[in-house]
């Protein structure tokens, strides 16, 4: 069965993008999929500090849940990164994130999340969604991910505000549907890659 892992980005809890992400675990299990939610926020992430100790020994000399993170970014077919926009781009907590997992994607030789599925969501109350949905696409593509279309914007402002935005909402489920459909087409090429690990 295809696994998605749902990243949310945001520190707010029980906000918009976790509601979209919560839709889509929704389109998920309708299309045959399994979903799981995970909160940055609910992890211990520290800031890269650029020590590239990663590059000499493939692990992360910051004593934190980083790890955990990339093991379940590893045993996943299909990644949604979503993110509410703060400051015309991605939260901290999602920057953080892209800079430590993918460091550590690049250190450990051929790159584990190569061909993995990939789907990006930014959640703004306005403006610079678009520049979000670079950050992520671009992290996506540096991996060596697979990006699904369409990349998926929600207009939201207070909690609660995301399913007002039918479009947004009905663009994620869409994301769904086709990232099941590329994982399975595309589910040789990573068994392939020695379980994963290589
Ligand atoms: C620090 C901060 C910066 C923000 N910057 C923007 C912005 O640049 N553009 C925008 O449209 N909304 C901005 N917002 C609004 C959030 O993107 C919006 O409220 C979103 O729904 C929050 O998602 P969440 O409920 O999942 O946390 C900002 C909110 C905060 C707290």
């Amino acid at each position: 069965m295809v696994k998605i892992l749902c990243i949310n980005g945001s520190p707010r809890r029980g906000g918009n993008t976790e509601a979209v992400l919560r839709e889509a675990i929704d389109a998920a299990a309708e299309e045959g999929a399994e979903a799981e939610l995970m909160n940055l926020v609910d992890y211990d992430l520290k800031p890269c500090t650029g020590c590239e100790a990663c590059f000499e020994a493939e692990a992360c000399t910051i004593d934190d849940n980083i790890e955990q993170v990339f093991e379940k970014m590893r045993g996943a077919d299909a990644v949604i990164l979503a993110s509410p926009v703060y400051f015309f781009n991605v939260t901290a907590q999602m920057k953080t994130f892209i800079d430590r997992v993918g460091y550590l994607n690049i250190a450990r030789g051929r790159r584990p999340f190569r061909n993995k599925v990939g789907g990006a969501i930014a959640v703004a109350a306005r403006t610079g969604s678009s520049d979000a949905l670079s950050q992520i696409a671009l992290f996506l593509s540096a991996s060596r991910m697979i990006t699904v279309a369409p990349q998926v914007t929600v207009l939201a402002s207070e909690k609660g505000d995301a399913s007002g935005d039918t479009r947004g909402m009905d663009d994620a489920r869409e994301l769904v549907a086709n990232m099941v459909q590329v994982a399975r087409a595309t589910a040789s090429l990573r068994s392939a890659r020695l379980g994963n690990a290589g």
